[in-house]
């Protein structure tokens, strides 16, 4: 983990967010003697080096900027992309749903830019590991290049291949899939995932939902739930406050669903004797 979660001064290697006031932000690694440009202006890494976090620092332009520790959700932002990426709003609810932690096996498809795969990573700790299925190379290597810049790309087991053929791991504890036809895998899902375990699924439209809940029920998935997340920012001005003028209506329905061992057939009714009628 080289995220700068525990020290309270910025250290070389650490991965720093430069935020302007205007709320444009810069992430860098800090190496020393390297210089970052901005749009407004140069900053000598060796300048913001054992400064607190939080400090405010100046380009050689004069423009403010304050030195921080990125967010989840400000890494996840910066995700840069070749595939709709999975929104933070999102991504938060689907960490609480599956109830990924440290040390877990996580598995998910397809891999994309790599959004959800950096916030598996963050979860599941230097212990855990995320195995993440993804059938067209470039973007495998998109999603490669976002992981090792953020640093967590040594938890993640990257495989390139169309999960129609199936995971090659059983037992994991939670399964994702952004795909836009998850109910086509969903026996591949159910193969690999725990009894128990925990199955989440993202898809942009109603159809595709009724299709997935089909597929989930055939499968002995139980306790199957349909969701969508809204999120409203606000303006923080104490004496006017409102929401933001715009918000982000939609991004997709969230699925999720517990694989359950499958319920015996009804056991045949035997004919029952009466005691009093036995001999
Ligand atoms: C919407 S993107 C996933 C975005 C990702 N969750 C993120 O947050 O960055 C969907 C990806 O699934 C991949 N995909 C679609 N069908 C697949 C399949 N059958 N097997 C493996 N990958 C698949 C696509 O190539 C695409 O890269």
């Amino acid at each position: 983990m080289t995220l700068p979660l525990y020290h309270t001064h910025a250290r070389p290697g650490d991965l720093v967010q430069l935020l302007s006031t205007s709320h444009r932000f810069f992430l860098v690694r800090l190496t020393p003697d390297a210089v970052l440009h901005t749009h407004k202006g140069v900053i000598q890494h060796n300048d913001l080096i054992g400064l607190p976090w939080g400090s405010q620092v100046y380009s050689h332009l004069g423009a403010s900027f304050y030195l921080l520790r990125p967010s989840l959700a400000d890494l996840l932002k910066e995700t840069r992309r070749n595939t709709q990426i999975m929104f933070p709003k999102d991504i938060g609810f689907v960490l609480v749903s599956l109830s990924i932690g440290p040390g877990q096996t996580v598995l998910e498809a397809g891999t994309g830019s790599g959004a959800l795969t950096t916030a598996l990573a963050f979860a599941v700790g230097p212990q855990g590991r995320v195995i993440s299925y993804e059938r067209r190379g470039e973007m495998q290597r998109l999603a490669r290049k976002n992981l090792r810049r953020v640093g967590l790309d040594d938890r993640v087991t990257f495989k390139l291949r169309d999960i129609a053929l199936g995971f090659d791991e059983t037992d994991v504890d939670a399964l994702f899939l952004d795909v836009p036809n998850p109910e086509d895998y969903i026996a591949q899902a159910r193969a690999a995932l725990k009894t128990g375990g925990f199955f989440g699924s993202l898809v942009p439209t109603t159809n595709q939902v009724s299709r997935l809940v089909v597929a989930l029920q055939e499968h002995h998935f139980a306790f199957i739930e349909v969701c969508e997340v809204l999120l409203r920012y606000y303006k923080p001005v104490p004496e006017r406050l409102r929401p933001t003028d715009r918000m982000v209506a939609h991004t997709g329905y969230l699925i999720f669903a517990r694989p359950v061992v499958p319920a015996p057939p009804p056991a045949e009714q035997e004919t029952a004797v009466p005691p009093s009628s036995q001999p």
